[in-house]
């Protein structure tokens, strides 16, 4: 192993220690959300109508696993401050829905908030954290997401603290997503607490949104690692605000940042071209690389129009998207030195969306004519060492 192979061991082993103890988030987390699709429009039967698509159209079999209820499935508390689901929208209950989600080989998520109400106003978990935990955990709930509206001027610290040792004061691991959309720097903060957490407002379906998101991870790249993620929020892949190229480029780009992949579009009618990128296993592969080390903007020219991101994987070999997010065709060189590697070092280099070996390199490659918004995503590995 190379100098810098142990180097970046050591740093995976030492985020392991500086991460919530739960046993989860060893890779980025995959799933389904209902909020980007469906907003408050959801109920038991979409839920479920979802989960079985994902065990039918290769979802599952690709490595999705949650599936997460968002805002708006839960209406009041009772007397004794038990949360309760909509009767008109969960009429069997969420504990039925958790069962027949487990019965399909996935997990059920859930959705609360921090402060007194969530942000479409259903009751929030502030001074309910420990009852709620602990009917999330009799429910048979295996994430939680935590939103942060209505919390006024509360410390993010200690509130979402409280949750987190609500959720592990019930024995059952529960994966905890905390969005407070990146406003108090959770990155700083967050991986003791939390799997993952929101570094940046919610995403819309659209080109500048994406490419705000995708930006404000570079200087923070350094937070990721096994046991805690940063959370630049869902896919938009499939929701037809952008183009199929431009959702190869998120998708490339989250699998590329460790970002968590979780699904927002309809996974009940979802057509081929949305299926190959979800399902693409090469570059998923990338997302959940061991090692976790988050990919990011080595360098870029062109105005910074030209993008490379790369991340190192755990077998020594390297990930690489060259991202061209101007409004012109362009070619991109990718330099050894972009990715650590000495020159003349033999390099094996692979197209992940073509899915095939393109020739062997030894200094640089150089992708020809890359399409506008477009992506090219690379693995480069060698079998020597170098
Ligand atoms: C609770 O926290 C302890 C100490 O960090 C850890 O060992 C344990 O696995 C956690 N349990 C759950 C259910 O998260
Ligand atoms: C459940 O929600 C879906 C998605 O919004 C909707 O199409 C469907 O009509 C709803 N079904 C029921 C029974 O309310
Ligand atoms: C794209 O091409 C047009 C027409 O040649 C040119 O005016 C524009 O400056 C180019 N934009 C970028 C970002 O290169």
């Amino acid at each position: 192993m190379k100098l810098y192979t142990c180097v970046f061991v050591l740093l995976s082993t030492l985020a392991l220690i500086n991460a919530l103890d739960n046993g989860l988030g060893l890779t980025p987390q995959m799933g389904w959300n209902s909020w980007n699709y469906f907003a408050c429009d959801i109920n038991e039967t979409l839920i479920r109508e979802t989960a079985l698509a994902m065990t039918k159209n290769g979802m599952q079999d690709a490595g999705y696993e949650y599936v997460n209820i968002d805002d708006c499935w839960a209406v009041s508390r009772d007397s004794n401050g038990v949360i309760q689901a909509d009767p008109n929208a969960f009429p069997s209950g969420i504990a039925a829905l958790a069962d027949y989600v487990h019965s399909l080989g996935l997990k059920l998520g859930i959705y609360t908030d921090a402060g007194i109400l969530t942000c479409q106003k259903r009751p929030g978990s502030y001074g309910y954290e420990a009852i709620d935990a602990k009917t999330y955990a009799s429910w048979g709930i295996d994430y939680v997401k935590e939103d942060w509206c209505s919390t006024f001027l509360d410390n993010p610290v200690q509130r979402y603290t409280i949750m987190s040792e609500a959720l592990n004061a019930t024995g059952r691991p529960i994966f905890f997503s905390l969005c407070d959309w990146g406003v108090d720097n959770p990155w700083n903060w967050a991986p003791t607490i939390g799997n993952s957490w929101r570094t940046t407002p919610d995403i819309k379906d659209n080109w500048n949104s994406f490419i705000s998101n995708l930006m404000a991870q570079v200087p923070i790249a350094g937070a990721s690692g096994v046991g805690g993620w940063n959370d630049p929020d869902m896919l938009e892949v499939g929701n037809g605000g952008m183009t199929n190229t431009e959702y190869v480029s998120q998708f490339s780009l989250w699998s590329l940042m460790s970002a968590p992949l979780i699904a927002g579009n309809d996974l009940r009618n979802v057509d081929p071209d949305t299926l190959a990128i979800l399902t693409n296993q090469e570059v998923i592969a990338i997302n959940q690389d061991p090692m976790g080390k988050q990919g990011t903007l080595v360098r870029s020219t062109n105005d910074g129009y030209n993008q490379i991101w790369a991340r190192p994987l755990s077998d020594g070999s390297r990930a690489v998207v060259l991202f061209n997010s101007s409004p012109n065709a362009t070619n991109i060189e990718l330099l050894w030195s972009d990715i650590w590697v000495p020159i003349n070092t033999q390099l094996s280099v692979r197209d992940l969306w073509s899915q095939s070996d393109i020739g062997v390199f030894s200094t640089s490659y150089l992708a020809e004519n890359i399409a506008p918004h477009a992506s090219v995503m690379l693995r480069l590995s060698t079998s020597s060492k170098y």
